[in-house]
């Protein structure tokens, strides 16, 4: 597909001609024409589930915004970023963002850290949300707020940001080479694996005391608690079978319930993956990414390096293990599950969808709409196998002024229960708030996928939306930005 043949939502007229598109794109996204307002709103309707209460069914997914200090503390724009979390009307803020248990698992050196310093900031960023949260909605009942944990593993670099101090759970054959990790790079050991079970354990008791509601044990992204459940060939007691492939989470789960018994337990999930993609290098010039192509797999078959891959054909995705694990959460008492893609480090496409790749990426492999209607299907095939968890869904950003009739209609027809929202937050974050109420929506705050939230960190800068947010497009970080892009 060539970068022309892709239709810019940003020009589509009205959602009969979205539809059209769809089915011109063969795709299956279930799309309301009318958004319905106010209390009936399937956007506004609460879930009540045993102990868990959720004010309607919107939800911030969590963004990190590279801007904390050295010391894991948070910023006055990651302040206001949370302040604006608050402001979209969301009751359920899933994470706020990546908040590292140690800081040699930071995947920047500015993201924030849980520790006995970092107490008071990160207790300012949660009633800082809730007091705007207030503000939008009137009321913070059914607000759940929690923090996601994470160690980056393969991604650590939580000193500078030119260097990278992985921390592997096995060989990759394509992974490890882009880092240029030799063949005899020590991968962690068992011990320093129980250590970082430990540093999970009291992260999660400080969320508690501080307040949160849950926290949720990343497990996506190619970040170390996903590469657990691809360590098919690490050996010892995380390695191999899949019971040995999940008792990082388990012994994560164990702990906190017996140390932080009142705290809810939550799991991001990638749940579909791939081989990783690279730009064509027929298709590239300098600075001029091609599109995405798989890297060359024909001598690693059968592919051992995934999960949610198909090991016979790793450019696709197979839903039997991700199964596996989500029996497995029901089983440990998880119910809440935000399901979403792949990494933003090797295909990004997969994760977030965009017209525009990030400086690191490639153009789009296919029609970001096909990557959406994947995300979709995925989490509604879930949805349908386990109807007593509570899923959250990705990849709706991309959708972009149609967002809020998707949305909408995926709620209605039960294909989610709750839908997240990422980039779009950035830009715009009550979009569904102010559909779900009735109001004009702004076109002009509409994110249109331009990638510069990602490309930002990846020049070392903070992310944020610099072309629409004119918090970071009036200021001198764009300027930084312009100039970053040349080199
Ligand atoms: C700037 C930025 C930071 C992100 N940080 C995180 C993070 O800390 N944790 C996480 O699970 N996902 C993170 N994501 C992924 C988003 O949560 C979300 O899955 C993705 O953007 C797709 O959703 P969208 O189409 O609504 O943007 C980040 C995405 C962006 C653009
Ligand atoms: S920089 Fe702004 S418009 Fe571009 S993807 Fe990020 S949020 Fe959307």
């Amino acid at each position: 597909m060539t970068r022309k043949a892709i239709l810019r939502l940003g020009t589509v007229k009205n959602v009969a001609s979205f539809k059209e598109h769809l089915h011109s794109l063969g795709l299956t996204i279930p799309c309301d024409h009318e958004l319905v307002k106010g209390l009936v709103s399937p956007l506004r309707q609460p879930i009540v589930s045993g102990d868990i209460k959720i004010g309607n069914r919107i939800v911030v997914h969590p963004m990190e915004g590279w801007d904390g200090s050295p010391d894991g503390n948070p910023s006055e724009n990651t302040i206001r970023r949370w302040r604006r979390f608050g402001h979209s009307g969301a009751k359920l803020i899933w994470g706020g963002e990546a908040v590292a248990v140690s800081h040699e698992g930071r995947a920047n050196p500015n993201q924030l850290v849980v520790a006995a310093h970092t107490q008071e900031g990160l207790s300012r960023l949660r009633a800082t949300l809730i007091e705007e949260h207030r503000l939008t909605t009137g009321t913070d009942d059914g607000l759940l707020i929690g923090l996601q944990l994470t160690d980056s593993g393969r991604y650590s670099r939580p000193n500078a940001h030119g260097r990278p101090e992985p921390r592997i759970l096995y060989h990759h054959p394509f992974l490890d080479r882009r880092l240029g990790l030799p063949a005899d790079f020590p991968v962690l050991t068992d011990v320093e694996v129980e250590a970082i079970i430990e540093s999970f354990h009291r992260a999660a008791l400080m969320a508690w005391k501080l307040g949160f509601d849950f926290v949720d044990i990343k497990h996506c992204h190619g970040y170390l608690g996903h590469e657990f459940l691809s360590g098919h060939t690490r050996p010892g007691r995380y390695g191999g079978s899949f019971e040995n492939r999940t008792r990082f989470l388990r012994e994560v789960v164990q702990g906190i319930r017996s140390i932080a018994p009142g705290l809810k337990i939550a799991v991001r999930l990638s749940a579909i993956d791939s081989v990783p993609f690279r730009p064509d290098p027929t298709k590239s010039s300098k600075g001029k990414p091609g599109e995405g192509i798989p890297e060359p797999y024909e001598n690693e078959i059968p592919y051992r390096w995934g999960f949610g891959v198909n090991p016979f054909e790793p450019a696709e995705s197979d839903l039997n293990e991700p199964v596996r694990f989500l029996a497995l959460l029901e089983q440990l008492g998880i119910r809440l599950v935000n399901i979403t893609a792949g990494s933003p480090y090797y295909n990004p496409h997969l994760q977030r969808p965009a017209l525009y790749p990030p400086s690191d990426g490639y153009l789009p492999p296919e029609d970001p709409l096909v990557s959406v209607a994947r995300q979709m299907e995925v989490t509604q095939r879930l949805k349908q196998q386990f109807p007593n968890l509570i899923f959250v869904g990705t990849g709706y950003s991309y959708l972009q002024d149609f967002l809020p009739h998707v949305a909408q209609a995926a709620l209605r027809e039960g294909w989610v229960d709750l839908v997240g929202l990422g980039r779009m937050v950035l830009t715009y974050p009550e979009l569904l708030w102010d559909a779900s109420e009735g109001l004009a929506i702004e076109r002009k705050r509409i994110c249109r996928t331009l990638s510069d939230c990602t490309t930002a960190p990846r020049k070392g800068l903070p992310s944020g939306c610099y072309p629409l947010d004119s918090f970071y497009k009036d200021s001198e970080l764009m300027t930084q930005l312009t100039i970053a892009k040349k080199h």
